[in-house]
C-alpha cells in the first residue's frame, strides 16, 4: 500500500499522482539531506536586499501608546467612520485614521475579583494570564462593535456603543469566540452578523475549533478529530463573496488560514504543514449525521517551495486576500518560513484563488488507512466518491434536486467528509515558487495593495512586517521581486503583531505589544534627485522636472501625470540631464600635510557601489592611503601629490535596465595647506628629520591642533558652496615612527617641526612600501637604518640559532619583530589596536572593495577600526562607533543567530498546555 513520506513533502512539485513507497526510518535519511539543503539554501538560495533603508528617526512616522497599557495587537479599520479602533489589555481605544496619535475614545475593559482569583488558583500567573486582551473587535452594525477579550482565562462578549463609546455590559459567553489563553494563536472574522474563529475550546488550549456564533443559530463548529485539525496554529481567516448572479448560485465561503501538524507525512518529529481550509457561509450542519458541525470543512495543503532547491516553507505566519471585483484576479498572498526557523529565511507565496477553488471543487480526497493492526496511514481515496460532492457547498444543481440546505444532505456524503476532511491535491502557488525570499528576517505579517503606475500597468506592493519591527515594501516587476524600501517602523526590535493597510488614508498601521505605528505607503519626498526617485522603482513615485522633486502620484492631480517620469525598470536615463559639478562647485578642502583628510560622500542606496575618482580616473585603495568608507574617503597622510580633484561616484546596477547608472555625489578639490615660508632650500628636511629621530618631545606628546569637531554635512549635488570653508578633520600626523614622517617625494617642503613631530600618538594604519621610503631618504638616514637593520639581522640569526632546533615559535616572532619593527606602535596603543586592526592589511582591503552596506558584520567593523584609529588622537579606543547602515546590526540577536526562541514562535501554542491544569 502507498504512502507518503516526507520526500514527497519536500519535492511536491504539483505531481501527486503516484506518491512513492518510503520505509519509515527513511525520514532520518532525508533530513540529512534536508540538512544540508538548508545551509546550502541560506548561503547561496536566491534572496533580495532592501535598496534604500530608513531607520526610525529618518523618516516621519505616528505613534500612539498610553502608558500602562500593552498589546496593542488588534487593529480595526473604520474607512466610514475615518476610525481606527485598537483593542489593547484591558483597554480599547478609537483613533483617527488620518492620525493615530490622536485618541477619540477609550474605554477600560478589566477582570472583576473573583475571575481573576479563579484564574490564579488555576496556576496562572496574575499579571501576565489573568487580564482582559481583547482579542476580538467586529463591526456589527452601525452602531456596535462586536468585542471579545480573553478575561482571566474565560473569555468573554460584549457589545461596544460607538455613540458613547461604552460597553453594554452585556456579557456573552466567549468560549469558541476568543482563545482562553492571550498568547494562543488566533483568528477571527465577521460576516454579516456572524463571528467565525480559529480557536481553541477548552481551557487547556488543546481542543482546536473553527466555530461560527450567530445570535439566531447554535454554535457551528468542527469535530473535535486529529483529522479535522491537528495541532493548529490560526493565522487568517477571510470570506471571498461569490457573484450573486453566478449561474451556479454558489455560496460565499470563509478561508481559513493556520499551520498544522501533518497526519499524512512520515517523520520522526512533528512535521508542520500549511493549509487553508473553507467552509461555506450556508452551511447549517447535518441532520444526523454531523449534527452541529460543519458539512462543508474541506482543507488542502498550501505549497510553498523552491522546487529548484528542493527546500519547503512549511510555516505560515500571516495571509492576505487581495479581493479584486473579477475573482479570477484575486490573489491570495501568505508569507512562510521554514520550521527550522534558525535558516533564516523568509518567503511571500502568491496563490490564484481560481487555484484555490479548483482544488476545493475537483480535488481528490485522502483517506486514513489501517497498516498492519494499529498503524495508520493517509492514502489518496481512490473508490467512488458520493454525490452530492462532499464538502460542497449547496448549489444550484442541488437545489433542483431538493437539497437546499446542508439539513437535506444524504448520509453517505456527510459520512464521507467526515472521515475524508483533508484533500490530496497542493494548492501551488503562482509560478510555482516565492514571489520573494528574503535572508535574516522572520516575516510575521503580509499586506499587499494593488495600484495603477504611470505605466498603466498594475502592480502588487507587497508591506512585509518582520518580528523585529521593520517593515519590507516590495514589488515584483516581470517576474522579479524588487524591495524598495526597509522601514524600521517601530523603536525597539519587537515583532510587529498585526498591520493594516488603507488606501484611502495611504497609511500603514503597525500593531505591537508597545503602541501602534501609523506610516505613510510611500516616502517619494525622501529621494531628492530625480536619479534616486527613478532608481528606489516604487510604482508610487515619479519626479516631477517642473517642481524638482519627487511626488507620490497618487497625490498628484492626473492632469499632471503626463508630464512625471516614472520608469519602474529604474532607467534612470529617463531623467533630464543635469548639468555636472563645475569646478567651482567643488568643495575646496585644505589639509596640513601629513594629516588625513576625510571627503564625506553618503551613499543611500544598499544596491549602489562607491567609486572615487582622482583627477579623473578611478581610485584603487589597494596602492595608496585611502580608505573607501561607508561615510566617505579618508585619505591618511595627505602627501603633495594627492592634490587634486576628488569625486564620489554612486555606481548602481539596474537589473531590469542591464546596465549600471553613475552619478556624480560630491566633488572635492584637495590641497596642501602651506604655510608662508622662506624660499625652497634643499637641505632643510634633514633637518627635520634627524630631529624626529630622537626621543620624544613631551610638551608636543598630545597634539590637538585643528581636531575640533567640525559639521561635515553631505555635500548634494545643485548645492555646492563653491567657496566653502574646508569640511574636514584636521587630525595629527598619523605616524609613529620617524623613519615615515617625511613625505617620499622631496621636492615639496615640509611643514614646521611641530606638524609632523613624531611624539604624535596615532598609529599608522598602513604603510607605504618601506623600500620605497629608504629610497627617498639622505644618506645619514640611511645609513642608520642599514646599521639597525644590521644589528637586527645578528639578533635575528642568534636568536634562529638558538631555538632553530626544537622551539620554532619564538624564532618566528623574532623575526616578525624584526621585518615589523620600523612600525611598531606606541605601546599604550598596542591594546587598543589588537582589538581593531588584528587582520593583515591586505586582507582588509580586499574586504572593503565589496560593496559596504551589503559587507558582512566583520567587514563593516574592520572599516570602523581603520577609520577609527585614523582619526583618534587620543590613545583611546572603542569611541568614534559609526551606526551600522543595516538595522539587523543594531539587533542584539544579531550577535547569535542561531538562539531559537521558542516562545515567540507562534507555532509552539499549539501545544502549550499548562501541565498545572
Ligand atoms: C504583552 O506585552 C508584554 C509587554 O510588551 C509582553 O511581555 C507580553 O508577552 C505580551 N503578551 C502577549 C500575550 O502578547
Ligand atoms: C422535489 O420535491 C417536490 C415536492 O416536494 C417533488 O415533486 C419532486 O419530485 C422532488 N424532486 C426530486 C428530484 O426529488
Ligand atoms: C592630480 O593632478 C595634479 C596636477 O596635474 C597633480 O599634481 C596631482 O598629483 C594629481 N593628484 C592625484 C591624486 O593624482
Ligand atoms: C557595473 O558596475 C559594477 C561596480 O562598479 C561592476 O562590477 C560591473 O562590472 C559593472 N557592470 C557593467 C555591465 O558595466
Ligand atoms: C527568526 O525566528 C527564529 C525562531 O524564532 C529565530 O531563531 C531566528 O533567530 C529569527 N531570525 C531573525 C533574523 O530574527
Amino acid at each position: 500500500m502507498n504512502h507518503y513520506s516526507l520526500a514527497d513533502a519536500m519535492t511536491d512539485k504539483g505531481n501527486f499522482t503516484v506518491p512513492k513507497l518510503s520505509e519509515s526510518n527513511m525520514g532520518f535519511g532525508v533530513l540529512g539531506v534536508f540538512l544540508g539543503l538548508l545551509l546550502e539554501v541560506s548561503t547561496h538560495g536566491p534572496h533580495a536586499v532592501p535598496r534604500t533603508s530608513w531607520k526610525h528617526q529618518d523618516v516621519d512616522l505616528m505613534e500612539f501608546s498610553e502608558p500602562g497599557i500593552f498589546n496593542y495587537s488588534t487593529l480595526l479599520l473604520s474607512e466610514e467612520r475615518d476610525a481606527l479602533y485598537v483593542g489593547a489589555r484591558e483597554a480599547i481605544f478609537q483613533l483617527s485614521k488620518k492620525n493615530v496619535t490622536v485618541k477619540n475614545n477609550k474605554v477600560q475593559w478589566s477582570v472583576a475579583e473573583t475571575p481573576m482569583m479563579m484564574c490564579t488558583l488555576k496556576g496562572k500567573s496574575k499579571e501576565r494570564d489573568c487580564l482582559n486582551y481583547i482579542r476580538v473587535l467586529q463591526d456589527l452594525d452601525d452602531k456596535r462593535l462586536y468585542v471579545c477579550g480573553t478575561h482571566a482565562f474565560q473569555p468573554q462578549c460584549d457589545y461596544l456603543y460607538l455613540s458613547n463609546f461604552s460597553l453594554a455590559g452585556q456579557a456573552e459567553d466567549g468560549r469558541g469566540k476568543c482563545s482562553f489563553d492571550p498568547s494562543q494563536s488566533f483568528t477571527t472574522i465577521m460576516v454579516d452578523g456572524e463571528l467565525y474563529s480559529g480557536t481553541a475550546y477548552n481551557f487547556l488550549g488543546s481542543e482546536p475549533i473553527i466555530s461560527r456564533y450567530s445570535p439566531s443559530q447554535s454554535l457551528l463548529r468542527t469535530e473535535y478529530s486529529t483529522s479535522w485539525l491537528n495541532e493548529p496554529s490560526f493565522v487568517f481567516a477571510d470570506v471571498i463573496r461569490e457573484d450573486r448572479h453566478r449561474a451556479d448560485g454558489e455560496d460565499d465561503k470563509i478561508y481559513y488560514f493556520f499551520t498544522e501538524v501533518s497526519v499524512e507525512y512520515e517523520f520522526f518529529g512533528k512535521l508542520l504543514i500549511p493549509r487553508v481550509a473553507r467552509v461555506c457561509k450556508g452551511d447549517l450542519g447535518g441532520q444526523r449525521t454531523l449534527q452541529k458541525k460543519w458539512t462543508s470543512f474541506l482543507k488542502a495543503k498550501l505549497v510553498c517551495s523552491m522546487p529548484e532547491l528542493n527546500f519547503v516553507f512549511n510555516v505560515v505566519h500571516d495571509v492576505f486576500i487581495l479581493k479584486a471585483a473579477d475573482q479570477r484576479e484575486t490573489v491570495i498572498y501568505g508569507v512562510f518560513t521554514s520550521q527550522w526557523g534558525n535558516v533564516g529565511l523568509s518567503a511571500v507565496c502568491a496563490y490564484n484563488m481560481v487555484t484555490v477553488e479548483e482544488v476545493f471543487s475537483k480535488g481528490k480526497y485522502m483517506q486514513k488507512a489501517t497498516v498492519e493492526q494499529s498503524h495508520t496511514k493517509w492514502v489518496r481515496y481512490n473508490g467512488i466518491t458520493p454525490s452530492p460532492r462532499p464538502g460542497a457547498c449547496i448549489n444550484n444543481l442541488n437545489r433542483q434536486q431538493n437539497i437546499s440546505s446542508s439539513l437535506h444532505l444524504p448520509d453517505k456524503t456527510l459520512q464521507f467528509v467526515k472521515d475524508h476532511p483533508l484533500l490530496e491535491d497542493p494548492v501551488l502557488p503562482i509560478g510555482n515558487g516565492p514571489r520573494l525570499i528574503t535572508k535574516d528576517v522572520n516575516y510575521t505579517q503580509i499586506v499587499v495593495e494593488r495600484v495603477q503606475a504611470l505605466d498603466r500597468n498594475i502592480y502588487d506592493i507587497i508591506f512585509t512586517g518582520t518580528d523585529k519591527g521593520v517593515l519590507h515594501k516590495s514589488v515584483v516587476y516581470e517576474g522579479e521581486v524588487h524591495i524598495v524600501e526597509e522601514i524600521q517602523l517601530l523603536k525597539t526590535p519587537e515583532p510587529i503583531k498585526n498591520l493594516l493597510l488603507s488606501s484611502q488614508a495611504r497609511s500603514l498601521y503597525a500593531g505591537s505589544d508597545s503602541g501602534v505605528v501609523q506610516s505613510p505607503t510611500a516616502f517619494c519626498d525622501k529621494y531628492l534627485s530625480c536619479a534616486e526617485c527613478i532608481l528606489a522603482r516604487d510604482p508610487y513615485c515619479a519626479w516631477n522636472p517642473h517642481t524638482s522633486a519627487c511626488v507620490n502620484i497618487f497625490d498628484t492631480p492626473s492632469q499632471v501625470h503626463r508630464s512625471l517620469i516614472q520608469s519602474l525598470n529604474g532607467d534612470a536615463d529617463k531623467c533630464p540631464s543635469v548639468s555636472g559639478l563645475s569646478l567651482q562647485d567643488y568643495q575646496h578642502v585644505m589639509v596640513k600635510p601629513g594629516s588625513s583628510a576625510e571627503l564625506p560622500c553618503l551613499v543611500h542606496s544598499n544596491l549602489a557601489q562607491v567609486m572615487w575618482k582622482s583627477n579623473g580616473s578611478a581610485l584603487t585603495e589597494a596602492s595608496r592611503f585611502h580608505l573607501i568608507g561607508e561615510t566617505g574617503l579618508l585619505i591618511y597622510s595627505v602627501a603633495p601629490e594627492d592634490q587634486g580633484h576628488y569625486e564620489c561616484w554612486s555606481v548602481e546596477w539596474a537589473p531590469a535596465v542591464g546596465k549600471n547608472f553613475s552619478r556624480l555625489l560630491a566633488g572635492y578639490f584637495l590641497t596642501l595647506d602651506l604655510p608662508p615660508r622662506p624660499p625652497y632650500q634643499a637641505g632643510h628636511k634633514t633637518t627635520t628629520l634627524s630631529s624626529g629621530l630622537g626621543k620624544q618631545d613631551p610638551s608636543s606628546t598630545h597634539s590637538s591642533e585643528g581636531n575640533g569637531k567640525t559639521d561635515r554635512p553631505p555635500l548634494t549635488l545643485g548645492s555646492a558652496r563653491p567657496s566653502s570653508t574646508a569640511t574636514v578633520h584636521f587630525t595629527s600626523p598619523p605616524q609613529t615612527d620617524s623613519s615615515l614622517t617625511p613625505p617620499p617625494s622631496s621636492t615639496i617642503r615640509l611643514q614646521p617641526k611641530q606638524h609632523l613631530h613624531p611624539s604624535s600618538n596615532i598609529p599608522r594604519p598602513e604603510t607605504r612600501d618601506p623600500s620605497a621610503e629608504y629610497l627617498q631618504h639622505n644618506n645619514s638616514t640611511a645609513l642608520l637604518f642599514l646599521f639597525l637593520l644590521f644589528f637586527l639581522l645578528f639578533l635575528a640569526a642568534l636568536a634562529y640559532n638558538c631555538y632553530m632546533q626544537y622551539l620554532p615559535a619564538p624564532c618566528l616572532r623574532l623575526r616578525a619583530a624584526l621585518l615589523g619593527s620600523h612600525k611598531t606602535p606606541q605601546p599604550e596603543y598596542r591594546a587598543c589596536e589588537a582589538g581593531l586592526i588584528e587582520p593583515p592589511v591586505t586582507e582588509k582591503l580586499d574586504l572593503t572593495e565589496q560593496p559596504t552596506q551589503n559587507g558582512s558584520q566583520v567587514t563593516q567593523n574592520q572599516l570602523r577600526a581603520l577609520r577609527d584609529t585614523g582619526y583618534e588622537t587620543e590613545p583611546e579606543c572603542g569611541n568614534g562607533q559609526i551606526p551600522s547602515q543595516s538595522f539587523g546590526d543594531d539587533s542584539p540577536s544579531q550577535e547569535k543567530p542561531f538562539d531559537v526562541d521558542c516562545d515567540s514562535q507562534p507555532i509552539e501554542f499549539a501545544d502549550a498546555d499548562d501541565p498545572y491544569c
